[in-house]
């Protein structure tokens, strides 16, 4: 089939190499005329694993190409997803300014019928926009169909996520377009979900706001496992192993970041706020997830009492392993204030220090060009994403290096018996303090 991808960045350039590796002749589109040169030259301007080998691959194939023209775009798809941009606004609410933008240039170069998809995360109710603005920019007469059909991809594993789906969520209104749908994701092996569009577009914010909730439970609990000395990895996998619960995301750490969680919860908030149906459960969660970091930092002056003029090493800057990602990261966020009480940040991060050098306070940091190499001559150790090899460093070396043995293990790494044993003094998130067995 002939699909074209409007906005080419994570999503967009994701879901347009797989909609090509699964047999379809996909055109991506994007304004930025630098990023389209940059794509046509057979690069990616971010870190995904599998994703450039995928792309070029098909590009050679001649199943894929980028073009900055929309009205190249609308020509070749019969259908057309809507990939740009949903950045937050000060009140949490969504600026889809881009998305009515593309909905009004799509409707200009309309003369038969499509399918009009919103893939980007929007809000309930946004599909009736993007008809509403296509039928009134539109040539007279002109047939179309908007769908919602959501990713849930995640960054650092988005190939295989779209690859094999657990399953694809299309929301539409007419049986013509729905049945379009079915055929585009027929290559792929995953149960089908059709609903109506605002269902669709309700599950997308309801997905993401529960995954949230999870962690924000497991990071709540934490607090109560560090006032009472109970170990949090235990009591995730007590109640993660019955099977209505589910041991992943209840991983207790800094909290959740990236582009999506905290944007995609302000806005569940802003649109439930608009409807007049308050969530005020997710209030909760946000809370939460901002005082993992402050109680974290707290802990961190609580044990070194003054951090002005301290040598600390910060492991992991990216919001998760396996990105280059530093938009919305705690590590980050963590960096900057440590930064602004005038520690000395030396940071290692395997994938993301080049995205750090390009934000406005990186002069104050020193990248250094390993995690042994950042933690010479430390005071204390933060680790503050969970890369893999971080849980395994050689903690004699580690501690042989360091200028004084305290490590804040703001991702539960690290073993704390562990490292109690090589001579480090630990605090992990909910597993900080270590009971004597006592038979
Ligand atoms: C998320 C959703 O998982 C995905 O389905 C959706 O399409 C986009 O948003 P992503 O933002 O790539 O994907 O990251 P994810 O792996 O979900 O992690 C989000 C954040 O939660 C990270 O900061 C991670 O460190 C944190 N996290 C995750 C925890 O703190 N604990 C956990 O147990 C899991």
């Amino acid at each position: 089939m002939k699909l074209t991808i409007i906005g080419s960045g994570y999503v967009g350039l994701t879901t347009g190499a797989c909609f090509a590796e699964a047999g379809h002749q996909v055109v991506c589109v994007d304004n930025n005329e630098d990023k389209v040169k940059t794509l046509q030259a057979g690069r990616i301007p971010i870190y995904e694993p599998g994703l450039e080998s995928m792309m070029r691959k098909n590009v050679a194939a001649k199943r894929l190409r980028f073009t900055s023209s929309t009205e190249d775009g609308v020509d070749h798809g019969e259908v057309l997803f809507i990939a740009v941009p949903t950045p937050p606004q000060p009140d949490g609410s969504v600026d889809l300014s881009f998305v009515e933008k593309v909905a009004r240039e799509i409707a200009g170069f309309l003369d038969s019928y499509r399918v009009v998809v919103d893939k980007s995360t929007v809000p309930v109710k946004t599909g009736e926009r993007v008809a509403q603005t296509i039928r009134r920019y539109a040539k007279p007469g002109v047939e179309f169909d908007v769908v919602s059909n959501p990713e849930f991809l995640r960054e650092g594993s988005a190939v295989e996520d779209l690859m094999k789906p657990d399953r694809i969520v299309i929301g539409g209104n007419s049986d013509r377009a729905l049945a379009i749908m079915q055929k585009v994701y027929e290559p792929f092996v995953a149960p089908v979900l059709v609903t109506d569009i605002n269902s669709a577009e309700l599950i997308k914010h309801a997905a993401n706001s529960f995954l949230a909730l999870k962690i924000s439970y497991i990071n709540a609990l934490s607090e109560i496992c560090e006032a009472t000395g109970a170990d949090v990895l235990k009591v995730a996998d007590g109640i993660g192993t019955d099977k209505r619960i589910g041991r992943s995301f209840l991983n207790a750490g800094l909290g959740y970041g990236g582009s999506c969680f905290p944007k995609d919860i302000a806005a569940f908030i802003a649109i439930s706020d608009q409807l007049g149906t308050p969530f005020t459960l997710l209030k909760e969660v946000q809370k939460i997830n901002e005082r993992q970091l402050d109680r974290f930092l707290e802990g961190i002056r609580e044990a070194l009492w003054v951090l002005k003029d301290k040598q600390l090493a910060v492991w992991g800057l990216s919001f998760k392993p396996n990105t280059d990602d530093v938009r919305s990261s705690v590590a980050i966020n963590l960096v900057e204030r440590i930064v602004a009480e005038g520690a000395k940040v030396v940071a290692y991060d395997p994938k993301a220090m080049d995205k750090a050098r390009e934000l406005p306070f990186a002069d104050k940091i020193t990248f250094a060009n390993s995690a042994m190499e950042a933690a010479a001559g430390a005071e204390a150790l933060i680790i503050a994403t969970e890369w893999p090899e971080f849980a395994a460093i050689d903690l004699a070396e580690l501690r042989d290096k360091m200028r004084t043995p305290l490590i804040f293990d703001g991702r539960n790494l690290i073993d704390p018996v562990a490292a109690a044993s090589f001579g480090f003094q630990y605090r992990g998130i909910g597993r900080g303090i270590i009971q004597e067995r006592t038979e």
